[in-house]
């Protein structure tokens, strides 16, 4: 998102912020130019009414309390300002991670998958929007294409520990990972690329 609105904005223009020390010392790294700070949506290090818009790129779903994250987004925007959101259609299983969380409740029907999550699930988005107190809310479904030269590097991210599925993968002996690598291989194609399509929920609204 940062590298995006880099793009259209230019660096002086954009502010970022992240919980993950990781994440915020990449985005530093990447731009210099921008004030990236380590901090969560529901307590913003901003004043009020400073940004045109404030966004959140498949973030939604991690806040431990989304109405307050996106209350506190719409506080630091300007009267009339835009808050937009996005979260993968895990519900409607047409997220990236569908084919992996679908062959993790094969072999391990009780594990917990992502979509329950906030905004994961259609019209949820909009309807934490309005608890937020958002205005002119609308809502529209995004798809992007992904493509991976083989299955081995569709898979690999899975095993750095990064999410709820790297989490779970990092869970697993080796003989249940190995299980688990299988049963997402008999999935998906298992010679060349691995194309898949990736749909999030996406949500506008207005501050007053
Ligand atoms: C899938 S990544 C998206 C990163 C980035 N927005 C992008 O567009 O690439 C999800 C990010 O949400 C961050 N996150 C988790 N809880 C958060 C919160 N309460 N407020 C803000 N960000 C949060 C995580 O640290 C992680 O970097």
């Amino acid at each position: 998102l940062t590298s995006e609105l880099v793009g259209r904005l230019g660096a002086e223009a954009v502010s970022a912020i992240d919980p993950s020390d990781a994440f915020v010392a990449a985005t530093r790294i990447r731009f210099p130019g921008v004030d990236v700070r380590r901090a969560s949506a529901e307590r913003l290090p901003f004043s009020e009414e400073v940004f045109d818009f404030a966004l959140a790129q498949l973030v939604v779903h991690f806040m431990r309390d989304p109405v307050a994250g996106l209350r506190d987004m719409a506080r630091v925007t300007r009267g009339g300002g835009v808050v937009a959101a996005c979260v993968w259609d895990h519900a409607g299983g047409r997220g990236p991670l569908t084919v992996f969380w679908r062959a993790v409740l094969d072999l391990d029907p009780h594990a917990r998958d992502e979509s329950q999550l906030a905004g994961a699930r259609e019209g949820h988005l909009a309807e934490l929007f309005a608890a937020a107190g958002l205005r002119d809310i609308e809502s529209t479904m995004l798809t992007v294409q992904t493509r991976f030269r083989s299955f081995e590097e569709w898979w690999e991210p899975f095993t750095l520990g990064v999410g709820p599925a790297g989490d779970y993968v990092q869970g697993l002996d080796t003989q249940r990972r190995l299980e688990l690598r299988d049963r997402c291989a008999s999935l998906l194609p298992r010679q060349g690329p691995v194309g898949i399509a990736a749909s999030a929920w996406a949500t506008i609204g207005r501050t007053h």
